[in-house]
């Protein structure tokens, strides 16, 4: 009986929801605790592709239950139009989605503020967001004055009272702020707002009370993390982050779930480094490389179809959020895509501007931005390893790379991912 977190360790896109997919078939509920439709996955089963963002994967296997966690932000039109989507591609969700009555819920204005900062004229101020209003949800939640969650959607006056202060709020900040802006009518908003809760009310509980049953009667919980560990709020790249606590630190604050529950740690990895967005990446490979790297790991991003910036593996971040994480073994996804190159490079340590060396992760962006990686050079390997299926056919170098990937992170590497199909996938022996 074996519950699991799954977790990136680096700055989103590693490939998570292909090892969701592949854990499924051990696990009874797929569980999100953060984030919104700023992730996206594409999953292609049976000559279907789905097109997933808040509803998690896991829903494609019928014996799978999904739940939306308190700590996820919801945009109810982008979730309604995912769900409205699935049920026409013949996936039932009835009783098998569970949305927390306590989650929060995006509105107009949160697109509106987060404009106003990613369009501002200092550019300094951009982070490089999804524009999903991600950011300003999570703000009003803990601010709490103008917070709404998805509960309070039942209670029509309580919310339409609600709504109305906030949008007022927002109005006068927004047009003061904003050249284009159009106020916001919040008779409008609510009585949208409240259709969409009733298209929604066949999947909205307390999900912190079904969570806990389905615990005490032996249900295994699959947590997913959305987003990765690098842009968790209080330990990643900070500003240059998501909102919320995109690393494992999310499952109980985003859940209600003590997490002394979970047996399995799995940090996953690509075998080299992404990010979308503005923040330092000290690997990052602006050349032929990277451009290679993008080319046939197909790094664009699926939300926002922004091309991925890429770069060598940095083991010094990846030793970091594994600890913050608390990963007990490593999922190392898209090694294909490193076939063909002469020689591959992994940073070991970084140097500082006074050449002292670095060996974790600085908490300051200022710091992160002075230090430089030390590189070792492994040699690559020829070979086109997409049909490899067992640890024992992978060329000589390709193993070693894992090894020196596994020694560097001072954990064990389980599962090598070749390709994007299912199958292409090895257990390191
Ligand atoms: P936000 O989550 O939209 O506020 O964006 C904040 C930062 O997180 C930006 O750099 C985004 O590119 C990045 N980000 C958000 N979601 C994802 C994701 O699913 N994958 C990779 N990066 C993401």
């Amino acid at each position: 009986m074996a519950s699991t977190c799954v977790v990136g360790l680096q700055w989103g896109d590693e490939a998570k929801g292909k090892i969701v997919d592949l854990l499924c078939d051990e696990h009874d509920v797929v569980v999100r605790y953060q984030g919104g439709a700023n992730a996206g996955h594409t999953v292609v089963a049976e000559g279907v592709t789905y097109k997933l963002s808040l509803v998690p994967t896991g829903i494609l296997r019928k014996h799978v239950d999904c739940l939306i966690g308190n700590g996820v932000v919801i945009h109810p039109p982008a979730l309604l139009k995912e769900v409205q989507t699935l049920s026409s591609q013949g996936v039932d969700l009835a009783g098998r989605l569970h949305i927390s009555d306590r989650s929060h819920v995006i509105l107009p204005y949160h697109l509106e503020e987060e404009r106003l900062t990613e369009e501002s004229s200092s550019s300094a101020d951009h982070i490089g967001t999804t524009r999903r209003g991600i950011g300003p949800c999570y703000r009003d939640k803990v601010g709490r004055v103008h917070g709404i969650r998805v509960g309070d959607l039942y209670h029509p006056e309580f919310f339409r009272e609600r709504l109305a202060r906030a949008v007022d709020y927002k109005n006068r900040l927004l047009s003061a702020m904003l050249d284009s802006y159009t106020p916001i009518d919040a008779s409008a908003v609510a009585t949208e707002y409240l259709g969409y809760a009733e298209q929604l009310r066949p999947f909205v509980r307390d999900t912190t009370s079904w969570i806990h049953d389905a615990q005490a009667q032996g249900k295994r919980l699959l947590f997913e993390g959305a987003q990765g560990s690098l842009l968790d709020v209080d330990h990643g790249s900070y500003p240059y982050v998501t909102s919320s606590n995109s690393s494992s630190a999310g499952i109980t604050p985003g859940t209600g779930m003590p997490t002394r529950h979970i047996d399995r740690w799995i940090g996953v990895v690509k075998a080299y480094t992404t990010r979308v967005g503005g923040g330092p990446f000290p690997t990052e490979l602006d050349n032929e490389i990277g451009e290679r790297i993008r080319r046939i790991g197909r790094e664009y991003g699926t939300v926002t179809g922004r091309p991925r910036r890429c770069g060598w593996f940095d083991a010094v971040a990846a030793r970091y959020s594994s600890r913050i994480s608390g990963s007990t073994e490593i999922a190392l996804m898209l090694l294909d895509v490193l076939s063909g190159l002469p020689e591959i490079r992994v940073a070991v340590a970084y140097e500082d501007s006074s050449g002292n060396c670095v060996e974790s992760m600085p908490g300051h962006l200022a710091d992160l931005e002075r230090c430089h990686p030390i590189f070792e050079t492994l040699p690559g390997w020829s070979e086109d390893i997409t049909s490899c299926r067992t640890w024992a056919s992978l060329p000589e170098n390709a193993k070693q790379y894992v090894r020196f990937i596994a020694k560097q992170m001072q954990i064990p590497v389980s599962i090598v991912s070749v390709g994007p199909d299912r199958e292409a996938t090895l257990r390191v022996e």
